[in-house]
């Protein structure tokens, strides 16, 4: 499609515009970048009232995005929440292709669009619904729980979703749901692993992990205490269970961030994607952010001129099999309808739990 709109011009009107996003990206862009990304800003927030379009962002892209333009920011489980309430016509998915297909599954007569196809997720790719089928035929009579980070013909066979923010509960809940002790629970063998030390059912795991955080060892975690004594580690629950071992805290991405919010910590270092401490720096004034952290290749395709582009173009349209969304949806609508967790999301780290029942399938 041919481009007609004028060139985008960081003018005083957008400069004025924009200053209370520039006041929270304060440190994190250099003014040179935001000259460039004010214009785009204001054009994305523009065109989205126009075309009645929301942005779900996750808490993994850049400051900009996340500050800027997301309508709605979060993890994985806020995001499916409001794909499934949003009044938009268009939802723009801030995130990987997996979300995508998610809110589609929720809102299937919206359009759906993800700025950059290739965003994909190694947890989603480990995992087929044939593959499924298959657990489904070897462990007759057990329920299969899916992390959300899944293909939408995983989810179609699963019996009931979870996030990083409610594994343990949606296990716990299924399993007595069915009167049975043991729950399947794939594709992420560190979440299960990481489940299976919070409850006494045997999980059966599947040998899927994430690029980004099955890089963290317990060395690492060793090393930063060991440079600043007191420092506060947080740990996201796909990170092996050596890191959650070592940690002082493990839950969500949303989870996290509110740790660091609510508790202040003089010194804090997030064992998870770079963008969270970027993002959540905004809102924890006098919080000093410590490295390491991983970058995600596949949410840093997600750009603000990718965004812009997917408004004014269309594209990309995310599409799910129609005979497949009936069952999917099934599968995160229960989750959704899960009561709320009393506390804030989290698993409590139990260093002292002997007996961790987890079967990998091989
Ligand atoms: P949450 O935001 O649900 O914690 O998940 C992180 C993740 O893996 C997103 O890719
Ligand atoms: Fe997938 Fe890991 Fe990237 Fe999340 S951070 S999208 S789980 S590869």
């Amino acid at each position: 499609m041919a481009d007609t709109a004028a060139p985008l011009e960081f003018t005083p009107a957008i400069e004025a515009e924009t200053a209370d996003v520039y006041a929270r990206l304060q440190g994190k862009v250099s003014l040179l970048e935001w000259q460039l990304q004010a214009p785009l800003i204001h054009a994305i927030n523009t065109l989205k009232k126009e075309m009645n379009a929301v942005i779900l962002a996750h808490n993994y892209m850049t400051p900009e995005i996340f500050h800027g333009v997301g309508d709605y920011v979060g993890d994985s489980l806020g995001l499916a929440r409001e794909a499934a309430k949003s009044d938009a016509q268009i939802i723009v998915q801030g995130g990987v292709h997996f979300m995508a297909e998610t809110s589609k599954i929720l809102a299937p007569e919206k359009t759906v669009l993800i700025p950059d196809l290739r965003a994909g997720c190694s947890l989603a790719s480990s995992l087929t619904g044939e593959q499924v089928r298959l657990i489904k035929q070897r462990y007759p009579g057990l329920p299969v729980v899916t992390y959300v980070n899944t293909t939408a013909d995983v989810k179609a066979e699963t019996d009931i979703c979870c996030t990083s923010a409610n594994a343990v509960q949606v296990v716990e809940h299924i399993a007595a749901e069915w009167g049975v002790d043991s729950v399947i629970l794939i594709p992420d063998q560190f979440l299960a692993k990481n489940v299976a030390r919070q409850t006494d059912i045997k999980i059966i795991a599947w040998a899927g992990a994430c690029e980004v955080h099955e890089r963290f060892n317990a060395e690492d975690i060793a090393e930063v205490r060991a440079a600043h004594p007191g420092v506060v580690v947080l740990a996201h629950p796909e990170c092996p269970p050596e890191v959650i071992a070592a940690s002082d805290f493990t839950g969500s991405t949303t989870a996290m961030s509110d740790y660091v919010t609510h508790n202040k910590p003089k010194q804090v270092v997030l064992i998870t994607e770079c963008s969270m401490s970027d993002n959540v720096t905004s809102d924890a004034p006098g919080v000093e952010f410590l490295r390491p952290c991983n970058l995600c290749p596949h949410m840093k395709r997600i750009t603000l001129q990718g965004i812009y582009d997917s408004l004014r173009f269309h594209q990309y349209e995310v599409e799910v099999d129609p005979a497949l969304i009936p069952r999917a949806a099934l599968a995160v609508q229960r989750m959704i309808d899960m009561p709320p967790l009393k506390t804030p999301a989290r698993y409590d780290i139990v260093k002292a739990r002997h007996h961790v029942d987890v079967e990998m399938i091989s």
